[in-house]
């Protein structure tokens, strides 16, 4: 039997995420060998979130490819909902649209919703969402974006730009429809309900600069599936194509299989923590390791519970075979919980100071990158 029982929306996710019912609920598509193999000879090699099924679903990558086929630009666009500082699983879906940008050459827009975080979240005012967006932007810049071809946007700062295809497409969408698809109800402030209108726009906004139609493809976790499923219903109305994308699953806190939050600090690893409290941070976590070292040697861990693991899963092994081996030698008991951590908190150590010294210099260059009206 299959566990139907969570629920996932763009601002909530409860419960224990089946990903293959979600696609099913969604109505998304599995992202299959054919495609792998499309994306393998595009760009020799195939990313580990690709290979690992981290990234899983998708609604018509496969006509994103055929462009590219056929020499055809796309545009990449996904974002961020400034709420807080960034955490490490922020960044996974971050650097894959990096490699998508790298390897198929693409421009990427690069969203920040201000506005929804503060409209969203009772407890931000304008001005902390703001500040936090400023400093989200930090860590996209660190992740290594080519500055020639990724433009950043805070919607308050952009709105002048941004809200002619908004208005087009908030005409669109009916209260029920809204209803429907986010669960709103008659308490939602109108701001919520206007807010998915903003989402789209980056969607639509190549297309419209360039008075052509410009493909696009959005790399995004898949909780985010429900906006661009009333993106795509209204795209053919305004004459746009409609978005491609590609979805990924969640990236796993330090508790178990929950979807990392930044709301419950301890559970999620933030670029600006200091390696020591990094560390301290994984030493503390919840693993799929028994209660005594002695046990562990005889009956072995269990990687498939274990948030480490899922931490090296996710984001700090890309070699398979050392995943796989990994995994092995702790359902041996060969590998205590431990040394596993060990070696994790001095990969993440190495990876923050680095992560830590890109975000300084992207103080910079931040102008190079932001798009203003
Ligand atoms: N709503 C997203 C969030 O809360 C931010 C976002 C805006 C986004 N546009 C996007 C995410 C496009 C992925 C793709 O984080």
């Amino acid at each position: 039997m299959t566990n139907d029982n969570f629920i996932v929306t763009p601002w909530e996710v409860v419960g224990d995420v089946n990903y293959d019912v979600l696609m099913e609920r969604f109505g998304t598509q599995k992202i299959d060998p054919s495609i792998l193999d499309r994306v393998s000879k595009h760009t020799g090699e195939l990313h580990f979130m690709l290979r690992r099924g981290i990234f899983y679903s998708h609604r018509d990558f496969d006509r994103i490819l055929n462009a590219y086929e056929k020499k055809d630009e796309f545009v990449l666009y996904t974002g961020r909902g400034p709420s807080g500082n960034t955490h490490l699983g922020h960044l996974m879906p971050w650097i894959f649209t990096k490699y998508i940008q790298d390897k198929y050459d693409a421009k990427l827009l690069f969203q920040l919703t201000d506005d929804e975080k503060f409209l969203f979240n009772r407890n931000l005012t304008q001005h902390d969402t703001r500040k936090y967006a400023y400093e989200n932007i930090l860590d996209i810049i660190a992740v290594g974006f080519n500055p020639k071809k990724t433009e950043i946007f805070l919607d308050t700062d952009y709105i002048k730009t941004l809200y002619e295809i908004a208005l087009d497409v908030s005409k669109r969408i009916t209260l029920s429809t809204a209803k429907a698809v986010f669960g709103f109800n008659n308490s939602t402030n109108i701001g919520r309900i206007f807010f998915t209108s903003i989402q789209s726009v980056p969607a639509f906004l190549e297309s419209k600069r360039q008075q052509k139609s410009i493909p696009c493809l959005i790399p995004c976790a898949i909780d985010q599936d429900p906006h661009f499923r009333v993106t795509r219903d209204v795209a053919s109305a305004l004459n746009y194509p409609k978005p491609a994308l590609i979805h990924c699953k969640f990236f796993p806190s330090l508790t178990g299989s929950d979807k990392m939050s930044a709301s419950k600090s301890n559970t999620s690893i933030f670029t600006t923590d200091s390696p020591k409290i990094a560390e301290k941070k994984i030493m503390n976590a919840i693993t799929g390791g028994r209660k005594t070292v002695k046990k562990q040697r005889k009956n072995g861990g269990n990687p498939s519970e274990c948030s480490i693991y899922q931490y090296y899963y996710y984001l700090f092994e890309d070699k398979d075979e050392k995943v796989i081996m990994l995994s092995e030698d702790c359902k041996d008991g060969k590998i205590i919980c431990g040394e596993c951590k060990q070696i994790l908190a001095e990969k993440v150590k190495k990876f923050l100071v680095k992560h830590q010294e890109k975000r300084e210099k992207a103080k910079d260059v931040v102008d190079q990158f932001m798009c203003k009206d």
